[in-house]
Formats: structure tokens, sequence, C-alpha cells
């Protein structure tokens, strides 16, 4: 049987690292602060906005969540990204996806300032990660890589299959494996002998968003599971991408859901909130 990793113990000792910092910064006079915009209210992204909200207080940082009507124009959310960009009390800004469709989501992720871009989602974090320049990474993908370290394997030269080619998850995803020296290959619905690729991964990522897709059929033996996977199956429960009961017993670390990758995710996104505070004021 595989070793759980245990995401709710990694995010703690993230948060835990954050907090120490914060209170230093305190004594100079500097709390971070990350504003949240949500449109809407998609209730899958309440919960995460809820949830960004309790760490914030966790990790010391002061918050401000700006909750607008559906109907809201795009003019008028755009108006507010650039009060919060010129803001220098505000050192992070993301705003919840998905938003509704009588708005441009690309126009609004290009409004963010890059130097406060801490979900990484703008072209110009992008591009920098892509080249491997220092940059705000984006969450998931972060957590994942930072799961897959604390197995104490090393990534250089493995394997490594990344399922779902997303801007959020997989493209990132699959770029800072290759940046650590995996062999990365990127599986998509298009994707044909998917089960052949997968069984050859030593390190496998999933984040498809398909309750228990991933089968412990296609899973090679010790093989580092991350399951992105954040899904309800029939009787209303959150599950994975992985059917985790049966691939834990093949796999040689995995991630469980929930308390795998999501809740390191929300620590990569304070990590990312302290970093813009430091940038921000040179320290
Ligand atoms: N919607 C789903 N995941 C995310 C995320 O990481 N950031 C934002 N802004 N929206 C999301």
């Amino acid at each position: 049987m595989g070793a759980i990793i245990d995401g709710k113990l990694w995010a703690a000792k993230t948060k835990e690292n954050i907090r120490t910092q914060v209170e230093e910064l305190k004594k100079r006079g500097l709390v971070p602060k990350l504003t949240v915009i949500q449109v809407g209210e998609n209730p899958a992204s309440t919960v995460y906005v809820n949830g960004k909200e309790k760490d914030c207080a966790e990790c010391g940082f002061e918050s401000e969540v700006l909750r607008l009507d559906a109907a809201v124009s795009e003019a008028e959310l755009l108006a507010e990204i650039e009060k919060r960009n010129t803001d220098k009390a505000v050192n992070g800004l993301i705003v919840q996806l998905p938003l509704p469709k009588h708005i441009d989501e690309n126009k609004v992720i290009n409004a963010i300032s890059p130097a406060k871009d801490v979900d990484g989602f703008t072209p110009v974090n992008v591009g920098h990660m892509t080249i491997g320049e220092e940059c705000f990474l984006p969450c998931t993908p972060a957590g994942c890589i930072k799961l897959i370290e604390t197995t104490g394997i090393n990534i250089a030269g493995k394997q490594a299959v990344v399922i779902g080619r997303s801007n959020i998850v997989g493209k990132p995803a699959a770029l800072l494996l290759l940046q650590k020296n995996a062999t990365v290959t990127i599986c998509h619905s298009k994707t044909q002998n998917l089960k052949e690729i997968c069984m050859d991964a030593d390190i496998l990522v999933v984040a498809i968003g398909r309750a228990n897709f991933i089968t412990s059929d296609m899973i090679k033996p010790g093989a580092v599971v991350i399951d992105v996977g954040m899904n309800r199956n029939d009787q209303g429960k959150l599950c994975g991408d992985v059917d985790f009961a049966a691939c834990k017993e093949v796999a040689g670390y995995i991630t469980p859901v929930p308390g795998g990758v999501g809740l390191m995710t929300r620590a990569m996104l304070m990590e990312n909130t302290l970093k813009a505070l430091k940038i921000q004021h040179q320290l």
C-alpha cells in the first residue's frame, strides 16, 4: 500500500511558516493584504472565496472580499480592479473564476497588475514562468510540485504524465515538471492509448474533472499520484479524478481528495501574497 501525501499537514506547515514571517513584518508596520473579487454567486466559488478569507485570517493577513452582483458590467469590474491596482495597501489581487458569460475573462485577467497577480494568471507571469524567470507561480501547479517534493523523490529524469491541459492547471503543471527536468507528457480528451501512457508514469498529475476516472490498472506500481480533481460523486460526496481506494494499493504515494492538493493550493496563494508584499517593499 502506498503512502498518503497529507495535504492538510503540509498546508498547515506552510501557513505556520508564513504566520511567523508576518509577525515579524507587523513589527515594522507591514501587513500583507489580499483582495478577492467574486462576481455572482457560483456556489463553488463562494466556498473557495470563503476558504481564502479564512486562510488570510490564519496567516495574520488582512483581506477584502468584494462581492459584485452577477449583472455587474465588465467596465465596472475593470474599474474595481484598477482601484486595487493603484492602492498601495493591497498586495495581492485575484478575481475568482469563472465569470458570468457577458464578461471577457481574458480582458479581466489582463487588467490585473502583474505585480499583484498572486494567482499567476496574467500573461506577464505566465511568460516569466514559461522561460523559468522569477514570477508568481499559479497556485495549484505550484502546490502539486511541493506535494511531489514532500515524498523525497527526485523529479529529474522521471516520466511525468499530466492529464488535462487547462491554462490554470494542466499546462503550467507540465511546464513546472519540465523545469524540474522530468520527461513530460501532456494528455487530454483526444489522447489515444491513455491507459498505456499513464502506466508508464513515475509521476501522474490528474486534472480532468471526472470523478474516479483513473483506475488502479492505469497506475505504475510505486508511482506518485497527484489528484487535482474536485468532483461530487453520486452520493454528493467530494471526490477526485482518481479512484483513491483502489489506486492507493498500487501507487507509491498518493494525494487524497479532500485533504490533498486543494489545501496546498490555498497555502500557495498565501505564499504568493506574502511574496508580493516583500517585492513591493523591496524586502
Ligand atoms: N477558480 C477555480 N480555481 C481558481 C483559482 O485558482 N483562482 C481563481 N481566481 N479562480 C479560480
